[in-house]
């Protein structure tokens, strides 16, 4: 019985966190008070994995009751609670009620991408003269990491002490030459789920050998769970430019301006306005299926990606320390997969928006690089904040 294995791990800091701050502020004036919950993340079993092993799944609940589970298969985020603007809660994330769900042929729902997000040209790249054969799992490119990417493997979970809120570490040690990658490789990411209701990933990695690495999160959101599509959210790109790809989806290498544009996101604009726009690069990604250059300096915090919904009211805003964001809006979802609540994923019933390196970049030597050497440490930050207008 799952009730049996349960264990709560109250954090040290919840009893401080959710004690009103202002003692003499009226209770009126304070409608969050009476919703505050106790900050906890909890651990039950979530299924058994074909080859025997064992998948749990952590429930991680900030001071202001937002909730989110996440398994340590893929890493994968498999529900987020966040409140509308009337103040009910909804699950804003796609997925399945089972680890059998996710174990089908899921298009990364929820999931942790590694080793490089995103496709890399003909399953191959050089370093130092070297050549490297990845798998070709996507035509002929190799796409989020191979056959069995960061997505697919058994992360070790451990709840750590934030000061921010109730946070998880997952860990994986990827071997060398693991789906053809070389270096022995130690990735470490932490989900926050912060006291001012941001979810914030860091990523961090270190390799023994020369290596790449792009490591990214493809939760599927729509910020409207009862809503058919996410094609009358607004969406609002941080970006003047975008990389435009070839007929199978790789950067041309050259990035062009968004102005005139339907990529053109940098004032709010509903995912549908241009979605069906003329335009060869939409008729490609068959929709909107491209990376955008963000504006602003590399490893410094910036805003990506601001996506408002009008129906429920909510609100998510990206930033983070990457240089670039893929948005995807859901165009190879046909409806065959049934996920949580029995809902049928039909086109463009959800979007993903990760924050990552170029794609290709290990074949595109004008993009930013992508190289992890030993000795140096890799660090990526981004910030998903839920609120509501
Ligand atoms: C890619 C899409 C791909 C999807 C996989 C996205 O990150 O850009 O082309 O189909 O992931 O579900």
């Amino acid at each position: 019985m799952k009730t049996h294995y349960l264990i709560v791990l109250l954090l040290v800091f919840a009893a401080c966190n959710t004690k009103p701050k202002k003692q003499d502020t009226p209770k009126e004036a304070q409608p969050a008070e009476k919703e505050m919950k106790a900050v906890s993340v909890t651990k039950e079993p979530f299924g058994t994995l074909p080859d025997g092993e064992e998948v749990e799944r952590y429930t991680l609940t900030n001071a202001n009751g937002l909730e989110m589970k996440v398994m340590t298969y893929g890493g994968i985020i498999t529900s987020l609670q966040t409140p509308d603007k009337d103040g009910k809660k909804g699950d804003i994330v796609l997925g399945f009620d089972t680890l059998e769900g996710y174990l089908q042929d899921v298009p990364y729902f929820g999931a942790l991408i590694g080793r490089y997000g995103n496709r890399i040209a003909n399953g191959k790249f050089e370093l130092d003269g070297k050549e490297y054969t990845l798998a070709k799992n996507d035509g002929p490119n190799h796409l989020h990491g191979g056959k069995k990417g960061f997505d697919k493997v058994l992360w070790t979970a451990s709840e750590t002490r934030s000061e921010d809120g109730p946070a998880l570490k997952l860990q994986y040690h990827s071997k060398d030459m693991e789906e053809g990658y070389p270096g022995n490789l130690d990735v470490t990411v932490v989900y926050t789920l912060t006291d001012n209701d941001e979810l914030r990933v860091d990523y961090s990695a270190s390799t023994d050998k020369k290596t790449v690495l792009n490591l990214t999160q493809h939760t599927y959101f729509n910020l409207s769970p009862e809503s058919e599509t996410i094609l009358d959210e607004e969406l609002k790109l941080n970006a003047d430019t975008f990389l435009p790809v070839n007929t199978t989806l790789i950067p041309t290498g050259k990035p062009e301006k968004v102005e005139g544009t339907p990529f053109d996101f940098r004032q709010p604009k509903t995912i549908g306005k241009d979605i069906g726009a003329k335009n060869k690069q939409l008729e490609f990604g068959k929709g909107y299926d491209h990376c955008w250059i963000l504006n602003g300096k590399d490893r410094e915090m910036k805003p990506a990606a601001t996506l408002y919904d009008p129906n429920s009211g909510r609100v998510m805003e990206i930033t983070t320390t990457e240089p670039a964001i893929q948005f995807y809006s859901g165009n190879f979802l046909d409806g065959s997969l049934v996920g949580k609540s029995d809902k049928k994923y039909v086109f463009r019933s959800g979007l993903c928006l990760e924050t990552q390196h170029y794609p290709d970049a290990p074949n595109q030597p004008g993009f930013p690089s992508t190289v992890l050497n030993p000795g140096e440490e890799y660090h990526t930050t981004t910030i998903f904040k839920f609120t509501v207008k």
